[in-house]
């Protein structure tokens, strides 16, 4: 199949995704359907479901109805997490829209995400009992992950170590799962489910290393630009400040740590933290973890499938750069 026509198998098979996802929130009540729409109809990159369909291509045949209930069990995971993480951020702006805690309360957004966690329940128990043990701990690994931030490093955990381990939870592990979906909905061999797992897992943390210098170099991510500096939330770069050899760097480190309390201090760090050598120090790790991700696609089998995820590593390097 040539590159192209393949492009639009998934494109097409996306776009039934894309109706199906409004169809399984909808509620007996308008306002929660209202409520959980007000997310998911703002768009969004859908790159788990992406992820979800192209991987199932590594197979022979599948399925259409398993893989599109698939692909909806990540996405609404997804998004349910994105309610619940707009609440602990306290963001302002999602996907170009207000967040749901602005418009409806942290309350109404707590609960909007756990509906939509409901919902993918339901999906994913069509899909068999190994499909429910492995979207709940994915799960699992999820929350882990967003309480590991919270909670910060442990005595003598070191930092950077730590952060990493919080990426793998929050992000990483539903990225790799989703991966993981597709390979079982095509009905791949179990060397190649492993391969998809590593894979999914790397290109997971490339994902959100990205996600988070994008939060501070480029102004248009349908996000508030700064949000984690100024919810003193660690990134990578910020991480890097506080170790780095450079005594600028550390008084930058000590300068966000101190709380950035209006737009003018904000601003001021954010253009001090462009302009430090931790920016390159980042891009230099994902780099590094899109070429991990690109060798671990090696045991595949050589196919349009393959090539489309060869070319995701480099659409998540070039992303934030
Ligand atoms: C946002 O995910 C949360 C992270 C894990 C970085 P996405 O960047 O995939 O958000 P949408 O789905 O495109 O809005
Ligand atoms: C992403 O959290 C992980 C989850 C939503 C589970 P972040 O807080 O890093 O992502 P953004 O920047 O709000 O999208
Ligand atoms: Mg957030
Ligand atoms: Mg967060």
């Amino acid at each position: 199949m040539a590159d192209e026509q393949f492009a639009q198998t998934v494109a097409s098979q996306l776009a039934v995704i894309e109706d199906k996802l409004l169809e399984a929130t909808v509620s007996q009540y308008s306002f929660v359907t209202n409520a959980a729409d007000h997310v998911i109809s703002a768009g969004g990159k859908r790159f788990r479901p992406a992820m979800v369909v192209t991987a199932a291509h590594l197979g022979d045949h599948f399925d259409v109805d398993r893989l599109v209930s698939a692909a909806l069990v990540m996405e609404l995971t997804h998004v349910a997490s994105l309610y619940h993480d707009d609440v602990m951020d306290e963001a302002e702006l999602r996907r170009g829209v207000t967040s749901a805690n602005q418009r409806y309360g942290n309350s109404t957004a707590i609960l909007v995400g756990d509906y939509l966690f409901a919902k993918a329940s339901s999906q994913v128990a069509t899909l068999g009992v190994d499909y429910v043990d492995l979207q709940a701990r994915t799960f699992a690994e999820l929350v882990e992950g967003q309480m590991a931030e919270t909670a910060g490093p442990g005595p003598g955990e070191d930092p950077v170590d730590h952060h990493f381990k919080v990426l793998a939870g929050k992000t990483a592990s539903l990225i790799r799962t989703s991966a993981v979906f597709g390979g079982m909905i095509g009905g791949v061999s179990d060397e190649s489910l492993a391969a998809l797992a590593r894979f999914g897992f790397e290109i997971g943390m490339v994902f959100q290393l990205s996600d988070d210098l994008i939060d501070i170099v480029s102004e248009k991510t349908g996000k508030t630009p700064g949000t984690d500096l100024r919810e003193g939330v660690p990134t990578l770069p910020t991480l890097l400040l506080a170790s780095s050899d450079d005594a600028a760097d550390r008084q930058l480190a000590r300068f966000i740590a101190g709380g950035l309390d209006d737009d003018a201090e904000l601003a001021k760090a954010l253009a001090a933290l462009r302009a430090s050598s931790v920016i390159d120090r980042t891009r230099d790790e994902i780099t590094r973890r899109a070429d991990n991700a690109r060798g671990y696609l090696a045991p595949l089998p050589d196919c349009d499938a393959k090539d489309a995820l060869a070319r995701l590593c480099d659409e998540v390097v070039t992303r934030s750069s």
